[in-house]
């Protein structure tokens, strides 16, 4: 279903709230949420995958909206959680997350921070050091008796792939800091092997690691190279297989992008793409006989999942912002002050991201009559931070502006409240959930 829409004698509507009902909360700048449409998302992946293997979980990626009501609603969904800190760990205990759902990934990760999830219970952990993987393993079988539960553990798996996307969402190539080279492991397999006294006392240490992981970037849209990634996992589960290491658990990660300038791409759509990722994983793997002793033919014993951040959260939520004033350099250098900046957008200015903008409010409706008024022009929308990195648009076509008419920026549900902050000393903006219709819940920040 569309967020928002107009409709005569309403006027702009997000998730059937009319934008009269926000603006009397008197919050702006303000990220508007709807928790509809988070399930909806959540509930596409898990139908979809349901489809194809019995054994499935979504672990939602909390990096790209950690407000308590979306997890909880995610939460509501039986879906899973992925992690990357302890505070993140905090933040899903707390929303209300079993942790036997929940998968700790991350680069580098803190001891200290290992430790208090698995002695807590944790389902999952993604693995991206070899180093940390040994320290891992000896810990557990050093606690084995006082542990309540051995997370699965996987091993995030460095396709060496290159995908289209900005070089800061790329995860997945030689130079990338991710996961381990399949060769290292190899290797790694091999020398550790002869530490062990017997094959049945390396069997037993190894025995948590049950997993390959894979996540080759975010912000992707195009399906094909999804192929590519799915031989080498396989390639990597027939070495694990023949060493008695067992894989039966497959994390395709996430990376599903969103189109932020409207258009639709291939590939965008939830279902499409795990029905692709699915079914290229059970004909691909028809080539590896071995494999079916442990995955069955139609790879009906394995455990699939995907961690999807982006294509949860970033349509369920809207970015409103007031226009303060505005300012005209020359013809072409027509700035608008809003009372937003790039701490509560930073998307435009990190990645150059372009998010579609729209004029939703006219404070002067007299406005609207006068057609003079309503020729568009090309302005940059700005904010006020003390930068001229601070845009949220460079381009954005839109009629005059005039003071505290309201702008809304779409997709604004991924990467912007997790990643606002301070500078400047300024305020974080409020946040406005709404569910069935109705406003449920203000955070102030
Ligand atoms: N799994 C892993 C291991 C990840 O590193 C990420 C995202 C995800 C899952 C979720 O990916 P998603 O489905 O959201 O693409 N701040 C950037 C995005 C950074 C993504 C980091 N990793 C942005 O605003 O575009």
């Amino acid at each position: 279903a569309k967020l928002t829409e107009r409709k005569i004698g309403h006027g702009f509507l997000i998730d059937n709230v009319p934008l009269s009902k926000i603006l009397e909360c008197n919050h702006s700048p303000v990220y508007v949420t709807s928790l509809n449409a988070v399930a909806e998302r959540v509930n596409i992946y898990q139908t979809t995958l349901k489809k194809y293997f019995k054994n499935n979980s979504i672990f939602y990626a909390m990096k790209a909206n950690f407000s308590n009501p979306i997890l909880k609603q995610v939460q509501e969904t039986t879906a899973g959680v992925d992690i990357v800190s302890i505070g993140e760990w905090r933040a899903a205990l707390k929303a209300g997350f079993s942790p036997q759902k929940i998968c700790f990934a991350g680069v580098g990760k803190k001891e200290e921070e290992w430790r208090e999830a698995i002695e807590g219970g944790l389902g999952y952990l993604n693995v991206e050091h070899l180093d940390e993987l040994k320290d891992i393993l000896n810990y557990i079988s050093d606690n084995i008796n006082k542990l309540k539960f051995i997370p699965v553990i996987s091993l995030r798996l460095n396709p060496c792939l290159e995908v289209k996307t900005h070089p800061h969402l790329k995860t997945g190539a030689l130079d990338s800091k991710f996961g381990i080279l399949f060769e290292h492991f190899e290797e790694w397999v091999i020398n550790i092997k002869q530490v062990f006294p017997n094959s049945q006392a390396f069997q037993e240490w190894i025995s948590p690691l049950k997993g390959i992981h894979v996540h080759v970037g975010s912000q992707l849209m195009e399906n094909k190279i999804f192929s590519l990634i799915i031989e080498k996992i396989l390639e990597c589960a027939s070495f694990m297989f023949e060493n008695n290491i067992k894989p039966y658990h497959i994390d395709l990660g996430g990376g599903l992008g969103v189109p932020y300038e409207g258009v639709s791409l291939d590939g965008t759509d939830i279902s499409v793409h795990v029905e692709f990722f699915c079914s290229t994983l059970i004909n691909l793997a028809k080539k590896y006989k071995k494999l079916h002793i442990l995955w069955g033919n139609q790879c009906e014993n394995l455990f699939v999942c995907f961690e999807p951040g982006r294509s949860i959260v970033a349509s369920s939520t809207v970015f409103l912002t007031k226009v303060l004033y505005t300012k005209h350099n020359s013809n072409d250098h027509n700035f608008c002050f809003v009372d937003g900046a790039m701490n509560d957008f930073p998307r435009p200015s990190i990645y150059n991201a372009k998010h579609q903008c729209e004029v939703v409010n006219f404070e002067n409706s007299e406005f609207l009559k006068q057609n003079s008024l309503r020729k568009k022009i090309h302005w940059q929308i700005v904010g006020p931070v003390c930068e001229s990195g601070d845009f949220l648009s460079k381009d954005a076509l839109l009629p005059k502006l005039f003071k505290n008419d309201v702008l809304a920026f779409f997709e604004a549900g991924a990467y912007c409240r997790s990643m606002a902050s301070h500078y400047n000393l300024r305020k974080l903006p409020a946040e406005i959930f709404i569910k069935n219709g109705k406003i449920i819940e203000i955070i102030e920040n």
